[in-house]
């Protein structure tokens, strides 16, 4: 018999099709609609495996999912997973690095620009049959080109957006990262500096860390306070790294200039969230890696994680701290 998977979402034919020839299959077909949580304790309880997206997956579920041997996650990022309890259960997890680094970062790139030249703004101002015969010089946007970027958070991503930085825009190019990164400093000329510094220099601010403790909150009130009024910040990591309230302020007294995000707290975004009335922010749903090939590549690469830990190999791609 063939083990049951659940999927907690809808997939393409391509996924479903390999991930029907190994596994009997449930997959929650409703577009927009997270599977409700009582559905998914019951289909966790059941399951030996499970591809999730963006769903909390914590003791409490686990200690339920008897049968439960693996969760893929189709993201690279795994914060909505309590990897202590994955580790007490005895389950395995897995996510889908590498896939979507470039496709990442030509959002991060969007989002810099964008933010930059106030491409959202105007784009709204035009909508709104506002523009007028003659140039408004309320509406002039800062250079990209030749300006500093300063990343935090140099992994695979950062260092996508890195090359399109330096090579496409001829920025110069700092960093803040737990560990130097020589090949990127030999690269792109990049330079390592403390984060205060980081804040200090840059003229635009993007944050790539993955979510944990120390880094929720990473960027709040005081670090706004270090930044250039003309700097620009970027968030296509996780909505918690930066404080959104000290963010709000930082935007509305233009202690910064504009920022691009693409992750929230609370996603989606409420209706009412003081993000949306400032003009100064561009915002897209937290799509960095969905484009469609890179969605199709990123299922693949869950489902190949599924088949390969339900028939007892290690995983390709199994979380870091569950190695060995
Ligand atoms: C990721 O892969 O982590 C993206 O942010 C989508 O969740």
């Amino acid at each position: 018999m063939k083990p049951y998977v659940f999927v907690g979402h809808p997939i393409e034919r391509e996924t479903r099709d390999y991930l029907e020839q190994h596994f009997e299959l449930a997959v929650w077909n409703e577009p927009n609609k997270k599977v409700p949580a009582e559905r998914l304790r019951d289909e966790l309880q059941r399951a030996e495996g499970a591809m999730l997206t963006s769903t909390r997956v914590d003791a409490q579920l686990l200690a339920d999912a008897k049968k439960l041997k693996v969760v893929s996650t189709v993201s690279v990022g795994y914060d909505a997973f309590d990897i202590d309890a994955f580790q007490e259960y005895g389950v395995l997890a897995t996510h889908t690095p590498y896939v979507l680094d470039e496709t990442v970062a030509d959002l991060v790139l969007g989002l810099m620009i964008s933010s930059s030249r106030r491409i959202a703004e105007l784009h709204e101002y035009i909508k709104k049959g506002e523009w007028q015969p003659e140039p408004d010089s309320t509406f002039f946007g800062q250079d990209l080109h030749h300006r500093t970027l300063g990343i935090i958070g140099m992994g695979r991503i950062g260092e996508k957006v890195v090359r399109r930085a330096r090579l496409g825009f001829e920025m110069d190019v700092v960093y803040h990262n737990r560990r130097r990164q020589p090949e990127v400093e030999q690269n792109y000329e990049a330079r390592y500096m403390e984060l205060d510094d980081l804040l200090q220099h840059a003229d635009i601010v993007v944050v790539m860390v993955p979510l944990t403790e120390e880094t929720t909150g990473l960027i709040s009130t005081r670090e706004f306070g270090l930044m250039k009024p003309t700097s620009v910040l970027v968030n296509a990591a996780r909505g918690p790294v930066v404080d959104e309230g000290a963010l709000v302020t930082a935007l509305r007294e233009k202690q910064i200039f504009a920022a691009g995000l693409d992750v929230f707290d609370q996603e989606p975004l409420p209706a009412d969230h003081p993000l949306l009335l400032l003009d100064n922010v561009t915002l897209t749903p937290h799509i960095g890696s969905s484009t469609h090939e890179t969605t199709r590549e990123m299922e693949m690469c869950a489902a190949k994680n599924l088949v390969q830990a339900l028939q007892g190999d290690t995983p390709q791609d199994l979380i870091k701290e569950l190695k060995d």
